[in-house]
């Protein structure tokens, strides 16, 4: 949307909030283009599987490619050749072409579009525990922890041999699994980790920067004793479905192409996966040129589950990422544990901050303070910036305060802090980041204070002439009854694409989460880690992706939406402690941060009721958003005639929360939901929070005779009396079943106009 400049190539990112944008431009793009049979007809979506097998594809597509070098002045140039031809996702490639060279395409019959591509970035332990999942509870019994399920995880790739990867006890992938090991060792691959494929970093699937091994252990990990970071965290570390397959689609390096996200998910759809993850993305936009939105249409059409990170740009309103209604959104909260580390002031006033690095043999002693900015004004040695300390003098042997933010990492600024002779460094959050502290393998002596702690420890420095603090370690410390909060980061709704439709879906555990890493972190201690604590909704993804095979592995025949449905009117609202979520700010979080809430696996597998899609039905919604045939023709992959089609708006999609804005005029949606509980059962509704709204729901009790029936209900939405204009009323709407055995609780956002 707003910002995009089409001429560049705009990077889709990894969604841990450890790696950062970079930008690139180039006079030759790579375009990925769309195509058509010629004469395939609207509706007639067999017609081009019938005239072309998928073999004769790569041929054809070449008729589409200009036949002269890319430069008349040197002809030493080859004509452009295609990057990758897709058979799965769409029909269609991607080749390197100047923008003259794509207008000349458009000629060539059964052109149906190019675009440049984008570039995205990329967006445990006791994080199971969290989530209710122990050795012998039902869900795993019953799952048979994910065994013959298989994963594909779109990322940085992957790293063989490392323990999370182990597979003991797994029996080897479906006869339907037709993926590949690219390794140069094909053996590197095993039982686990079943298939490895590259499109990116220069052809091996292994991974450099850690990102693809932390998710891929995190959604299925082998279970693997005694993993810990620097001794913290330890204990036994799984993923969600221990037994489920992996297989890594290399589409990172530290950015994300799209024309490689593509060929990743062509090939998984190919290879037979159930689940897709993808733990990467960039800013909305309509989901004809969005290309995960794209790609994973085609997934579900062919059921397989796809559920992505709703990107780190929170907590400001209409950041939500990869919003397309037929993928399971993710958002990140905390989990109930913090590897506390503690400052403690010259006048005794103590602040538990948060660090994974905790040296054994520092001295919980005194050391002078030291702040690069009396204010907290934005200068580049009050951050911390690389090169900013150096020159700064008095700041040998003192512990330095530094601010979050300014562009670069929490890990570098501790980096800064050292080479310039630091004893320590406290990190401060600024406002935006409010409570959300993170726990780092830094490389001093840290910790991590929220911005309410920040402000005291600078009012400190400046009672005093001579401020002092030290820094002490208490480990791993489980039980903040706090959890989950929503994290400062978390991507937020209303989503910019299709407002109509309530984003995120759901939050995990995204937020301090151990998982495997690729090597061994920082060493400045002589300890070695082959495990890592990092934090971003690159993390809750995975956990999202591990239930999705559960639930999958539980209910084979369930549809991806009524897997979605499942997750969704079954989450919780409230923390630990029985209180509303609370955000950054430690109020209650709204629902643009949290949809339906956090995600409750014990429930999610036995729901009552779902709201189910086909396919099919995303098609009249998305010709309500107002795309042109040709535009929806691109989201389904087929050829497409609204006018032919009874349109609906998007709130009518049957979808499992509502996303209202409403102005004098009342309105009325049908929703129909599904009996996957018993047979015999009667719903009856309740309609909570949504001040100043007159909600009527019709019939107000449901009655089921049959498994699987399903019943249509009716719900009215009207201002109330006091209801003023651009307001936002939030509440739920519950079926609860005569037992109460089955609730199931739909979100409810309204916009009073
Ligand atoms: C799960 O299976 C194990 C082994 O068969 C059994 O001991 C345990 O009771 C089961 N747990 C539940 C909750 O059914
Ligand atoms: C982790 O826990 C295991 C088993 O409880 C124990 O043997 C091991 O020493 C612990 N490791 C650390 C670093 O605390
Ligand atoms: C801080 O606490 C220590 C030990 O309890 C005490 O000796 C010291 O006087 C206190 N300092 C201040 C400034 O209160
Ligand atoms: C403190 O901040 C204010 C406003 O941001 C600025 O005008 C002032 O110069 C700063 N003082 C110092 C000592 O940096
Ligand atoms: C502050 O840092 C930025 C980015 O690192 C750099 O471009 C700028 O020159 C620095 N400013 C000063 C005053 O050093
Ligand atoms: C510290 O003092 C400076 C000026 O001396 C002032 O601008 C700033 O607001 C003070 N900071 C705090 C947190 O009290
Ligand atoms: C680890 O130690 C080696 C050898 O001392 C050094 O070259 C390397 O930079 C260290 N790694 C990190 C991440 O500091
Ligand atoms: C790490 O080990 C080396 C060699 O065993 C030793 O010389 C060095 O002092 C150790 N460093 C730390 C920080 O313990
Ligand atoms: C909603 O359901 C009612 C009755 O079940 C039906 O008359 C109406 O046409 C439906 N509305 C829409 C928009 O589908
Ligand atoms: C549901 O109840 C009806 C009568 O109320 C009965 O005829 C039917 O057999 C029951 N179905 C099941 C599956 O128990
Ligand atoms: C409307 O506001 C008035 C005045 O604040 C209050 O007395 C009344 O109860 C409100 N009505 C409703 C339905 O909330």
């Amino acid at each position: 949307m707003a910002g995009y400049n089409a001429c560049f190539l705009t990077l889709l990112y990894l969604t841990s909030t450890t790696f950062h944008l970079l930008a690139t431009s180039d006079d030759l793009h790579t375009y990925i283009i769309h195509v058509e049979i010629p004469g395939a007809g609207a509706g007639d979506g067999a017609a081009l599987s019938s005239t072309l097998a998928d073999d004769d594809l790569p041929t054809w597509y070449q008729n589409f490619l200009p036949k002269t070098p890319l430069s008349s002045a040197d002809s030493t140039q080859s004509p452009p050749s295609i990057l990758y031809s897709y058979r799965h996702v769409f029909k269609g490639f991607a080749a390197r072409l100047s923008p003259g060279q794509a207008k000349a395409m458009e000629t060539v019959p059964g052109f149906i579009s190019a675009a440049p591509e984008k570039k995205l970035p990329l967006h445990s332990t006791h994080s199971l525990n969290f989530l209710g999942l122990n050795i012998n509870t039902a869900v795993w019994n019953d799952s048979n922890y994910g065994r013959g399920i298989i994963i594909g995880l779109l990322d940085s790739g992957i790293t063989p041999g490392h323990p999370s990867f182990n597979d003991d006890g797994i029996p080897p992938p479906p006869p339907r699994w037709r993926g590949a090991c690219e390794f140069a060792a094909p053996q590197l691959c095993n039982n686990k980790l079943i298939g490895a494929r590259s499109y990116a970093g220069g052809g091996t699937p292994a991974d450099e920067i850690g990102h693809g091994t932390h998710t891929a252990s995190t959604a299925a990990g082998s279970f693997v004793r005694g993993a810990n970071v620097f001794g913290n965290g330890n204990g036994t570390a799984a993923g969600v479905a221990p037994m489920a397959h992996i297989a890594s689609y290399k589409v990172c390096d530290v950015l994300c192409s799209e024309s490689d996200i593509l060929a990743g998910m062509d090939a998984a759809i190919g290879d037979g996966v159930d689940v897709i993850s993808l733990s990467l993305g960039g800013p909305a936009r309509n989901f004809y040129s969005e290309s995960v939105a794209v790609g994973a249409f085609s997934a579900i059409e062919k059921g397989i589950f796809v559920s992505a990170s709703a990107g780190n740009s929170g907590p400001a309103l209409g950041t939500v990422e990869n919003g397309a209604p037929w993928i399971l959104t993710v958002g990140a909260g905390n989990i109930d544990r913090k590897i506390r580390a503690t400052a403690v002031l010259g006048n005794n006033e103590t602040f538990f901050g948060e660090s994974t690095f905790q040296p054994a043999n520092f001295p919980a002693t005194q050391h002078p303070l030291f702040f690069a900015g009396s204010n907290s004004t934005n200068n580049n040695a009050s951050f911390c910036l690389p090169g900013a300390l150096r020159a700064v003098p008095g700041l040998r042997g003192k512990i330095v305060i530094c601010l979050i933010g300014g562009g670069v990492g929490r890990i570098a600024k501790g980096r800064e802090v050292k080479n310039a002779g630091g004893a320590g460094m406290i990190l401060i959050n600024r406002q935006p980041q409010g409570y959300t502290t993170y726990s780092d393998s830094h490389v001093l002596r840290a910790t991590h204070l929220t911005y309410a702690d920040g402000q005291k420890l600078l009012s400190y420095l400046n009672s005093t002439s001579e401020p002092t603090a030290a820094i002490t370690y208490q480990g791993t410390i489980i039980g903040d009854n706090r959890a989950p909060e929503l994290a400062q980061f978390s991507g937020r709704g209303p989503s910019q694409a299709s407002p109509g439709i309530l984003k995120p879906d759901i939050i995990g555990p995204g937020h301090n989460i151990l998982a495997a890493w690729h090597i061994s972190v920082e060493n400045n201690t002589n300890t070695t880690s082959n495990f890592n604590i990092i934090s971003g909704t690159s993390m809750s993804c995975p956990h999202l992706s591990g239930i999705a095979a559960l639930l999958k592995s539980i209910h084979p025949k369930w549809s991806p939406a009524a897997i979605k449905s499942a997750i969704m009117t079954t989450a919780t609202q409230v923390n630990l402690a029985g209180a509303p979520i609370e955000d950054e700010t430690r109020r209650p979080a709204n629902l643009f941060g949290l949809g339906a809430g956090h995600v409750n696996i014990l429930r999610a597998t036995n729901p009552g009721l779902v709201y189910d899609l086909r396919s099919e039905d995303y098609i009249p919604y998305l010709c309500g958003l107002g795309y042109t045939d040709q535009q929806v023709g691109i989201v389904v992959n087929r050829p497409i005639r609204c006018a032919e089609i009874a349109s609906v708006s998007e709130e009518e999609l049957n979808y499992p929360s509502f996303s209202i804005a409403l102005g004098s005029v009342a309105q009325t949606y049908n929703r129909t939901v599904t009996n996957v509980g018993e047979a015999n059962s009667t719903y009856t509704v309740r309609v909570t929070g949504l001040p100043r709204m007159d909600v009527a729901v019709e019939p107000t009790s449901l009655r089921f005779v049959a498994a699987n029936e399903r019943i249509t209900y009716r719900v009215s939405f009207r201002r109330g009396v006091n209801a003023t204009s651009n307001a936002v009323s939030q509440g739920f709407i519950t079926w609860s079943s005569s037992t109460l055995k089955y609730v199931v609780r739909s979100p409810v956002v309204v916009l009073l106009r």
